[in-house]
């Protein structure tokens, strides 16, 4: 049994012989300086279902509330962390890894740490959450349907995804696996109209619930 344990905290995937540092700082601490609890609310949906509109209402709101948070994007991130990264199914879930281990210890700091994320294979999201303690993991699934989202093109990529010009491109030649039991579906059944401020409120009233915005 010993042996096992060493060999564990001796190994870790590639790395061999590393232990870990614990500081007399810890999350706790952190928490109680912020006045909130440490969590990561995962967004999830289609290229253009809001998921940034979302995540920057939702920040600025919780801003005016005193509470820290980080938007980890991943148009952003690909700009820097994961510009290595295509967008074939191996790379995406890599992506998604990277991601899911910075939200660790963004939500270890104590921050509210928002990923606003595609993330179109459920198998790559709960590997995120089984990152995180149990309840940490806030996962809110963008239901809008893909012609809304492809009538929108923010970005215009729908529209070279279906001349063909970007291939693989999620929901028009490239998959997306709805999440089965998530914590939030935005914008709610029969509430089609949401502004992002109101899905913002939707997700502060769960956390709020949950009791995240306290220490
Ligand atoms: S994920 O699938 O790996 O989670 P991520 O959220 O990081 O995707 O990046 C998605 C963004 O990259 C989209 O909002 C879009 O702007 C851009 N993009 C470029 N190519 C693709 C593609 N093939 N599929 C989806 N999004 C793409």
């Amino acid at each position: 049994m010993i042996v096992v344990l060493l060999f564990l905290m001796a190994t870790n995937g590639k790395a061999t012989n590393i232990v870990w540092h614990k500081s007399s700082v810890g999350k706790l601490h952190r928490q109680e300086l912020l006045q909130q609890k440490g969590c990561v609310i995962w967004i999830t949906g289609l290229s253009g279902s809001g998921k940034s509109t979302l995540a920057c209402a939702l920040c600025q709101a919780l801003y005016s509330r005193g509470k820290l948070t980080y938007i980890l994007d991943g148009d952003n991130v690909r700009h820097g962390l994961n510009r290595d990264l295509s967008f074939k199914a191996e790379d995406r879930a890599e992506n998604i890894r990277r991601i899911g281990e910075v939200a660790k210890l963004f939500a270890d700091a104590g921050l509210i740490c928002i990923a606003s994320v595609i993330s179109p294979y459920r198998r790559d999201r709960d590997a995120c959450r089984t990152l995180l303690p149990e309840g940490d993991f806030i996962e809110v699934f963008m239901d809008v349907p893909l012609q809304i989202c492809e009538s929108r093109d923010p970005k215009g990529l729908y529209k070279l995804a279906r001349a063909g010009k970007i291939k693989g491109f999620t929901g028009i030649d490239d998959p997306y696996e709805p999440p089965l039991n998530c914590e939030l579906v935005l914008p709610q059944k029969g509430n089609n109209y949401a502004s992002p401020c109101e899905m913002a409120e939707t997700v502060i009233s769960f956390l709020e619930e949950k009791g995240f915005l306290q220490a």
